[in-house]
């Protein structure tokens, strides 16, 4: 069998609003639209996920909670119907899609090996959270290629930040082996808003764009802060900054996701492609790609006699 390995990682947020603004015959609520620059950079990200044609798509969801240990998908077809307990008018979704069990029991065995608690979820019945649906019907709405949903370990909010980050490290380097063993072309998506303050009434017509804005400035300057110096490639600098900055805009990273993904990829100081920010009742949205197989083809390549 071929290494397997990662071909790309996308920062993939969850906002369910952007189904509800796309109409998708899954979602119960009709819209007439809204949120249309998230939802075009999602339309980007899609077209790079065609061309690099994965094996399999790994999201680590904020919205699938696990007070004990991280939890793998461990069922090879998940179906029903998936609600946003916060805007269940927004969100009902029917989904149906195919698990990829032998790398989440790879991924699983080999952070279990890195010494974490972990656990493989066999319910059949398993209502799959909103979270991990948005990111992956957004950035793939065919359902076509199998999936690994990874849950996100309350670790960062009952010990720290910097203990909870720190067994995301180590599970993002665990998904890493376990892909490299199992020989997938895998894309990782790591499903976060950046700043998370946000309004707490909704418009009486929820897509009415004229009431979206940033809900605070400070959370929106922290934000560009982040977003142009991933843009420049200074990943190591992100990850010094990422403890004042889940701390000052109460950013969604404090859940694990990114920290997972950046772990698995290596830190690579490489620039990440944006493909447009938005906000959903004012907490900041990004849709970003680091497209590491495009970066590999970049590379100087090294000439042996
Ligand atoms: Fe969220």
């Amino acid at each position: 069998m071929d290494k397997g390995r990662i071909v790309a990682g996308f920062l993939a947020p969850h906002p369910p609003h952007l189904v509800y603004g796309e109409n998708p015959p899954q979602n119960e609520p009709r819209s007439k639209g809204g949120w249309e620059q998230l939802r075009w950079a999602y339309e980007r990200a899609r077209k790079s996920v065609e061309a690099l044609k994965p094996d399999v798509l790994l999201v680590h969801s904020p919205h699938w909670t696990t007070q004990l240990g991280h939890h793998f998908l461990g069922v090879p077809k998940l179906s029903g119907k998936s609600v946003d307990p916060i805007f269940p008018n927004l969100f009902r979704y029917q989904f149906q899609l195919d698990v990829d069990v032998e790398l989440a029991e790879a991924c699983c065995a080999e952070a279990e090996q890195a010494g974490l608690v972990t656990q493989m979820m066999r319910n059949p019945r398993f209502r799959v959270d909103y979270g991990t649906i948005t990111t992956l019907h957004m950035i793939r709405p065919q359902w076509d290629i199998p999936v690994v949903g990874i849950s996100a370990n309350n670790s960062p909010y009952y010990l720290n930040t910097k203990e909870g980050l720190e067994e995301m490290d180590r599970l993002g380097k665990a998904t890493q082996r376990a892909i490299e063993k199992t020989g997938r072309r895998a894309v990782l998506l790591a499903s976060n808003t950046l700043c998370h303050h946000h309004f707490h009434e909704e418009p009486a017509v929820p897509e009415d764009m004229s009431k979206e804005h940033p809900q605070s400035y400070d959370g929106y300057l922290w934000d560009m802060r982040v977003i142009e110096l991933l843009r420049r490639g200074h990943t190591q600098e992100v990850f010094q900054l990422l403890p004042q900055f889940i701390d000052e805009a109460f950013a969604e990273v404090k859940s694990g996701a990114f920290t997972w993904m950046f772990a698995a990829m290596g830190y690579p100081e490489m620039p990440g492609e944006l493909h447009g920010y938005g906000t959903v009742i004012g907490t900041g949205n990004a849709v970003m790609e680091w497209n590491l197989e495009k970066h590999r083809a970049q590379a100087p390549q090294v000439v042996t006699a």
